[in-house]
């Protein structure tokens, strides 16, 4: 079978140089949530999204490819993977080698800074890493959107993790072909004015989350009434949202992003089964946050597969912000996020 995209990805002139390559990326936030998906093999979502990467929490891959091995080894965090992550990476780097016409194996070693599966973005990070440090590694020298669309096949929030800033992710095109879907879903960056955001996470809980985004988001498309309304109006907030970023102002951005959120848990609260990620402390900090508004703080949450919540307001008043929220989560911790640079190859990393 030829490959589905033969151009999408440019293969390197000196195409067996690059044997090893080691990248960085950070994880992503969404202030319009990525909640669904329109084909599963091709991680094509329902809807557009918008997100904006951070400074921290970043997740560093090394891709070195192993001649004569006969299967990739993956180790995440000094550990041999699990089954299902280990298969994840090695069905995604299946479509870097055959992008690249290369059969080699790999020894991939990652290193998350942020907790793995707990609703802190860590699959964003991890497959953007992974992305440019593969791509690199097997020879190929795509442009940022083709990492981007290449990304969105490991995790579909990773495709907005390859730009740093706030991006857009283009839930693209369905009135062509496959291919032709496949090429029109990516991020990009998205223009701003005048706004020096942050956001304060309060983590709640670091723990491996019981339902995983993936599965949560198919049983919600399948069978939660209350899925088609919100994606009707989360483009709406999505056009709104971009309205608001360009005109630098932080309370519409907040009060758009915190209802999105609110009305993603509310499509999986109406799942059947029900999926549920918020817990008691969540509704604290939400109190917490709604409190900080009446005293006149702008300051919006919001949450994602996972009970851990993410406040953005202004820079300047992040260490106030992030001072309310504290005791709310005596068990938990608070950190100050700002927006991040995109995904990239560290120096040398290309041999
Ligand atoms: C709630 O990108 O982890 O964080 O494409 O199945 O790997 P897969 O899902 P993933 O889902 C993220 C969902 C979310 C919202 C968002 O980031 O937009």
């Amino acid at each position: 079978m030829p490959p589905e995209h033969p151009t999408t990805l440019v293969r390197a002139p000196q195409q067996d140089t690059a044997a090893e390559a080691t990248a960085v990326a950070h994880p992503n936030i969404a202030l319009i949530k990525y909640w669904g998906k329109r084909d599963e093999r091709l991680v094509l979502p329902r809807v557009d999204s918008l997100s904006m990467t951070l400074d921290v929490f970043p997740t560093t891959t090394r891709v070195r490819l192993a001649r004569g091995a006969v299967q990739d080894t993956v180790v995440l965090d000094g550990h041999p993977a699990e089954d299902g992550a280990a298969r994840r990476v090695t069905a995604f780097l299946d479509l870097v080698r055959e992008r690249a016409g290369r059969v080699e194996r790999a020894v991939v070693d990652s290193q998350n800074t942020v907790p793995t599966g707990a609703g802190l973005a860590s699959s964003a990070s991890g497959f953007a890493a992974l992305a440019v440090a593969a791509a690199a590694a097997y020879g190929l020298s795509p442009d940022a959107t083709a990492l981007s669309r290449l990304a969105r096949r490991g995790s579909g929030s990773a495709c907005r993790s390859v730009f740093g800033g706030f991006a857009i992710w283009h839930a693209g095109s369905d009135s062509g072909t496959t291919a032709e879907a496949d090429l029109s879903s990516h991020a990009e960056p998205v223009p701003t004015g005048d706004l020096d955001p942050a956001l304060v996470i309060a983590v709640v809980d670091a723990g491996p989350k019981a339902v995983s985004s993936r599965a949560a988001m198919r049983r919600t498309v399948d069978t939660s009434p209350l899925y088609e309304p919100w994606a009707v109006s989360s483009e709406r907030d999505l056009t709104e949202m971009r309205a608001a970023l360009l005109a630098g102002d932080i309370e519409a951005v907040g009060e758009i992003a915190e209802r999105n959120a609110l009305g993603m848990h509310a499509t999986m609260l109406a799942a059947r089964p029900a999926v549920r990620y918020l817990a008691p402390a969540t509704l604290t900090v939400l109190d917490r946050v709604l409190r900080l508004r009446q005293d006149g703080v702008a300051a919006y949450a919001t949450m994602d597969a996972g009970p851990n919540v993410k406040v953005l307001c202004r820079r300047t008043d992040a260490e106030g912000v992030a001072e309310a929220v504290r005791d709310a989560v005596p068990d938990g911790s608070v950190l100050v996020a700002g927006p991040g640079p995109g995904a990239r190859l560290l120096p040398g990393g290309g041999r």
